[in-house]
């Protein structure tokens, strides 16, 4: 029993680094992607190993909508475990996500709980008193979901949100029964036009129509707040035109590209559906947001827009399209399961306070 307790005494193991994104010290650089990649290993089996190029990359631009800090252990000059803290430019200046990673074989020696300490004391400075974080749970692996979820249980975590991670093939795609579908949603809605935009395109877009630009935003401010949030105390707040038009140029910088498309009627744009992806890689590529304006619901908005953007994609060739959804959210659910996605995780969201973190040394 003594012993135990002394190896979870962590206060002197690992030697804490803190940096901010976008790195910029040599050593770092070359050393944290391969950590990453040992993350991605043990912690993200269903994922597609982003090359060793794209993580570099990542850690050197500016995502635009966020701000990262990452907190490394490093124990005898061995990368031992990470912490993530992102903070969201949407205005709420209170709360931060954090996610702690420590690869399989550095398990159980107290590193998460340095990092803990470690990511409470930046938060603290930094006037932080809500944190978030997620924890996922596959069926492969519930025993490890149960340990963080203990773990979460110890710091008083209330849980706010699931959602399901489901997937969808390319060489899985019922194609015939997709482009029936869009022709026949196509036909309910005469009145309706597509406008589609690459990245580059919707920001210039954005930054050189002011009337478009107007419209944009007002339909993001009012859509965002339908999806579902669950438990969580986040509050959606309103962007300004030129609040948006900073997030984009900065993420001009980034190595993401996406594809936009917008649904309107007499000129309002009342839906809208988009994807993301590494750039130039039409790999795993990840849906963000679709909605539909409420007044608009139940009339085959989203589903039009859904099998227009799968067609396009299609046409580009990709290999995999995933999907986060709320486990509530029971229209997107039934239209994704509809498109042929499949669940394969879980994801369980929390959130707590950062006093209730724990400190280094017990
Ligand atoms: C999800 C959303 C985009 C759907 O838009 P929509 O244009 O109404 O969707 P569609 O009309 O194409 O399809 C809705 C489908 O869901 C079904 N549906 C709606 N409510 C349902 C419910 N409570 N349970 C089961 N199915 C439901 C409809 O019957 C329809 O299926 P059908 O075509 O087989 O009859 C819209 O509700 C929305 O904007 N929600 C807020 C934003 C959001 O949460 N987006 C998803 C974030 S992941």
């Amino acid at each position: 029993m003594m012993l135990i307790r002394t190896s979870s005494n962590t206060s002197l193991m690992a030697n804490i680094i803190t940096v901010e994104h976008p790195f910029e010290e040599g050593d770092l650089l070359e050393e944290y992607p391969d950590f990453q990649e040992q993350i991605y290993v043990d912690n993200y089996p269903f994922e597609q190993m982003p090359t060793r190029q794209f993580r570099h990359q990542d850690l050197m631009t500016d995502q635009g909508h966020s701000t990262y800090l990452t907190i490394l252990a490093k124990d005898n000059d061995m990368m031992v475990g990470r912490a993530i803290i992102v903070q969201n430019n949407d205005g709420n200046a209170d709360r931060v996500f954090i996610r702690i990673d420590v690869p399989k074989q550095y398990r159980h020696r107290g590193y998460g709980r340095q990092l803990a300490a470690a990511a409470k004391q930046q938060c603290i400075q930094r006037q932080i008193t809500i944190y978030e974080t997620a924890a996922r749970s596959h069926t492969k692996n519930r025993q490890s979901f149960t340990r963080t979820r203990e773990m979460l249980e110890q710091v008083k975590i209330k849980q706010t949100n699931v959602e399901k991670k489901s997937r969808l093939y390319q060489d899985q795609l019922d194609i015939a029964m997709i482009r029936q579908w869009n022709r026949k949603t196509k036909e309910k809605l005469p009145e309706i036009e597509i406008l589609a935009y690459t990245k580059q395109q919707y920001r210039e877009r954005i930054l050189e129509d002011d009337q478009f630009a107007a419209k944009a935003v007002a339909y993001y401010n009012e859509v965002t707040k339908l999806v579902p949030q669950g438990d969580s105390s986040r509050k959606i707040k309103d962007d300004t035109v030129e609040q948006v038009r900073q997030q984009l140029q900065q993420q001009a910088k980034n190595n993401w590209d996406n594809y936009v498309i917008f649904a309107l009627i007499d000129d309002n744009i009342i839906g809208s559906t988009l994807v993301y992806f590494p750039q130039g890689k039409l790999i795993q590529v990840n849906t963000g947001l679709t909605a539909v304006r409420k007044q608009w619901w139940g009339r085959s908005i989203a589903s039009y827009l859904k099998t227009e953007m799968i067609l396009n994609l299609c046409e580009k060739g990709f290999d995999h399209l995933d999907t986060e959804n709320a486990e509530n959210n029971a229209a997107i659910l039934h239209i994704n399961q509809k498109l042929g996605f499949e669940e394969i995780y879980q994801w369980y969201f929390f959130e707590g306070m950062v006093a209730d973190l724990p400190d280094a040394i017990r």
